[in-house]
């Protein structure tokens, strides 16, 4: 079997946001698969803040997407060929690599087979996938919370943000969270957070200050920026801040700039931990056995932005960027 791929391709890099036409079209053929190989026709492609760092020179530690090269990403789909005895015809697979195409040849050693017994497969690239396991890192693996203690969760209608809301909640904190909208907001308060801050709208600081006069205990940071700045200033002493990501500096010269309040941290005894949902993936069979118990007891609702189409992909990029979606942003092909 062979087929012609359409895949989406880094056309120019960035300066500032990322606009649609620094994506194009590319038509590749693909031939039958070779010894251990399988060829896969995606299903699901998902759409990631991470995702700008490769389009930039300065690289990430994933390192940088060459111009006119297929952009990477996550993707779960079926395969359609096979000549690897692990992966016959029919298997659902999941790939970090091979989104933002619909077709691709891969080895099969590369892929991770995964089931549809566990609910829709797209949740292999959020709920059960990266989405989930990072939410579950940032509240349970970091931060910890202990009943009544005072959380804060930023970009907290995105993906990640609207499970570490519902994570905290079930572990008896008392849950602050920000979003870039009154209905965001109003959403992540009917997911269980006691408080919304609509941070385009209202002064983060001062309203962080009303709700948390004694300081916050533990904050999950998924923007950086300024927003970690005000979280440092806002913290309790001994209070702990796990960094997730810094998707207000994606678009900068420098993503990796750091707070200018450091010292504020041994003023106050705060704890900064960076961490990275690969160190949590040896984990993942028994953080979705959580994340499954915990959507049982009525605890955790997963969902779904879905865009159609892989030509939806670059204003989909770009509308994720700029806050469009709510809870995980997926095309479906
Ligand atoms: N550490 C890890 O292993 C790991 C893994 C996955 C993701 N992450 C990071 O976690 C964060 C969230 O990722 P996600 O997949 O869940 O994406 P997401 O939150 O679904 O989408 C990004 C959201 O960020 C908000 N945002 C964009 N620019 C902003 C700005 N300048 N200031 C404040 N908020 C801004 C937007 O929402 P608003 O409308 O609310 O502004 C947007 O919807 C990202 O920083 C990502 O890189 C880290």
């Amino acid at each position: 079997m062979s087929v012609i791929a359409r895949q989406i391709v880094l056309a120019r890099r960035p300066e500032g946001a990322a606009r649609p036409d620094d994506f194009a079209l590319a038509e590749v053929p693909l031939g039958a698969p070779g010894a251990g190989e399988v060829l896969v026709r995606n299903l699901w492609l998902s759409l990631d803040p991470y995702m700008r760092l490769y389009m930039a020179d300065s690289g990430s530690i994933h390192g940088s997407v060459a111009l006119g090269e297929a952009m990477p990403g996550g993707a779960v789909g079926e395969v359609i060929a096979s000549a690897s005895e692990a992966l016959p015809v029919g298997a659902l697979v999941l790939s970090m690599a091979h989104g933002w195409r619909d077709h691709y040849l891969a080895p099969a050693a590369q892929l991770q087979p995964v089931s549809a017994d566990l609910g829709p497969v797209q949740r292999w690239l959020g709920l059960y996938g990266l989405t989930g396991v990072t939410a579950w890192g940032g509240i349970h693996g970091v931060l910890k919370p202990q009943p009544g203690e005072t959380l804060f969760i930023n970009a907290a209608a995105g993906a990640v943000g609207s499970i570490a809301v519902q994570l905290a909640k079930r572990a008896g904190a008392r849950v602050i969270a920000s979003a870039g909208s009154d209905a965001k907001c109003a959403w992540v308060q009917e997911l269980g957070a006691d408080h919304a801050i609509n941070y385009r709208r209202e002064d983060l600081a001062a309203r962080l200050a009303q709700l948390a006069p004694g300081g916050i205990d533990a904050a999950l940071d998924n923007v950086g920026g300024s927003q970690l700045e005000i979280l440092i200033d806002a913290a309790a002493r001994q209070g702990r801040i796990a960094l997730c990501g810094a998707i207000a500096l994606y678009d900068s010269a420098n993503y990796r700039a750091g707070p200018r309040n450091l010292f504020a941290t041994i003023e106050k005894h705060v704890t900064l931990t960076g961490f990275n949902a690969g160190f949590y993936f040896p984990e993942a069979s028994a953080i979705i056995a959580d994340l499954a118990a915990a959507e049982a007891e009525g605890a955790l609702t997963d969902t779904e932005t879905v865009l159609e189409g892989l030509d939806a992909m670059p204003q989909g990029f770009v509308d994720l960027m700029a806050g469009a979606g709510r809870g995980k942003m997926l095309v479906r092909l």
